[in-house]
């Protein structure tokens, strides 16, 4: 900005003074020219009066036209028509009879180097108006022009110059103040260590207008500190939870080593195919808890119908329901049901809860999930009549890595980490209560209402 400004200051500095010279110039010539065009005329006028001589007598009127102080001379020249010279200085040129005029003409001509301002004017002779006439020159050398010039010129131009300069220098001094702020908020910025988070402090020299960019430069740390905590909690929590499968796994293939018998080998070779399987299912969990978490880009957000998406989810478990002669049943709503959100995170949310159910209720129990919808909102609900959740618990249940106390079934307390997550991407509220009767647990997921634009027809 600062460099825009000093070229547009330096560009009208130069046109200033240049306009500010003419000025000058023409404020000079002005009164010189006047004065030089009288004494052409009285010069004029004594060669008219002087005529019938044919020569010319300069009286003392014309000499005291003539006087210049500081140094300016003048010089005269008087020709007749046919071009002959009269009287006075033969180095003035004189112009053709063509471009002749009874008004006086000025001009700028150069003897032996000397720059002189020139009038030249004609006179007619009364005898014989228009064949007979005299050509009387008048020339000025231009000292005391120049000074005038020169004077006038400063007198316009210096304070034109001196206000120039004070403009550009306020200018500076104020961008630069009003920039310091910015320029210890750049500072502060780039000396800060790699892992500090901590928002940028304002204080009361912090100017306005920069006040908006440092909240919103101070929300983006604060997006940022999240995500790395979650981030960091993650990785501790991965290797934390991966070193128990993977421990079982080293110390059963260990074993399988050192054990002879083949049905030995056998029965230790399962508990490492056991272990690779937890090992490898908390990573799927994690890799799915990764990937509903803040900070990560979004799936394309669509119309789900959640009949569909629940039948799917029920369908997954038919086999584990039927392993525990679980009655697992399934209630679609008699219209589509419409949720926004990608169908493949609803499902798996639906399919984690169902997947609790199965298997926390006893053998012969019964889970049933259902899809409601009341003012073009979708609900789903699942429900079982299994041991339940405590009251104390229901909370604690949504976080990483909790399981519920006494639990003889694996897992690995991320399920319902999951279910939240993908809940709060879809602005979806979850929530845990007694089964009907009390015993057993009901999850209830309700959706927002679908934008009913947005349903196909
Ligand atoms: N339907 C249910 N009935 C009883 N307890 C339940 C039910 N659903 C969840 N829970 C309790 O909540 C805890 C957390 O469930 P969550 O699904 O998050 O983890 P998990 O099932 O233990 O492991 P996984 O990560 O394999 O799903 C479970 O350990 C269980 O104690
Ligand atoms: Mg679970």
């Amino acid at each position: 900005m600062l460099n825009w400004l000093m070229v547009l200051f330096a560009t009208l500095l130069v046109f200033g003074t240049v306009v500010a010279y003419i000025a000058a110039a023409d404020f000079a010539n002005g009164p010189y020219d006047r004065e030089l065009i009288e004494t052409t005329r009285a010069l004029g006028k004594l060669a008219a009066e002087q005529s019938a001589a044919g020569a010319l007598r300069i009286n003392n009127d014309l000499i005291r036209r003539m006087a210049r102080d500081d140094g300016d001379r003048m010089l005269y020249k008087v020709v007749d028509a046919q071009g002959r010279l009269i009287g006075g200085e033969p180095a003035i040129p004189t112009p053709e009879p063509t471009e002749l005029s009874a008004a006086p003409q000025l001009g700028d001509i150069q003897i032996g180097g000397v720059p002189l301002r020139l009038c030249t004017l004609t006179v007619e002779l009364e005898s014989n108006p228009g064949s007979r006439y005299l050509v009387a020159q008048m020339a000025e050398t231009l000292i005391n022009r120049s000074q005038l010039t020169h004077q006038i010129f400063v007198t316009i131009a210096v304070p034109q110059i001196l206000l120039t300069v004070l403009a550009s220098f306020g200018l500076w001094l104020g961008l630069g103040s009003g920039l310091a702020a910015l320029v210890r908020l750049k500072e502060a910025v780039l000396n800060r260590a790699a892992d500090d988070l901590s928002p940028v402090q304002m204080d009361q020299d912090t100017p306005d207008e920069v006040r908006p960019l440092i909240e919103a430069f101070n929300e983006v740390l604060e997006r940022m500190r999240k995500l790395l905590d979650s981030q960091q909690r993650f990785v501790a929590d991965a290797a934390h939870q991966l070193r128990t499968p993977l421990a079982g796994v080293k110390t059963q293939a260990e074993l399988a080593l050192r054990l002879k018998d083949r049905e030995a080998v056998q029965a230790s070779l399962q508990q490492v195919l056991a272990g690779a399987e937890r090992g490898s299912a908390l990573i799927n969990q994690l890799l799915a808890l990764a990937r509903h978490e803040e900070g990560h880009p979004r799936a394309e957000m669509r119309p789900v119908d959640l009949n569909e998406a629940a039948r799917n989810a029920a369908t997954k478990h038919v086999q584990a329901a039927i392993g525990k002669s679980i009655d697992l049943g399934f209630e679609a709503f008699p219209d589509p049901v419409y949720a926004r959100g990608d169908p493949l995170s609803i499902e798996e949310m639906i399919a984690n809860v169902i997947d609790n159910a199965v298997r926390y209720t006893r053998e012969g129990g019964r889970v049933t999930s259902r899809v409601l919808a009341h003012s073009g909102a979708g609900t789903v609900v699942v429900e079982d009549d299994g041991p339940g959740i405590p009251a104390a618990d229901r909370e604690r249940i949504f976080e990483r890595f909790y399981r519920g106390l006494g639990s003889a079934e694996p897992g690995s307390g991320l399920g319902l980490a999951i279910v939240a997550e993908i809940a709060r991407v879809h602005g979806a509220e979850v929530c845990v209560d007694a089964g009907a009767g009390g015993c057993g647990a009901t999850f209830t997921i309700r959706f927002p209402a679908a934008d009913p634009h947005t349903h196909p027809a």
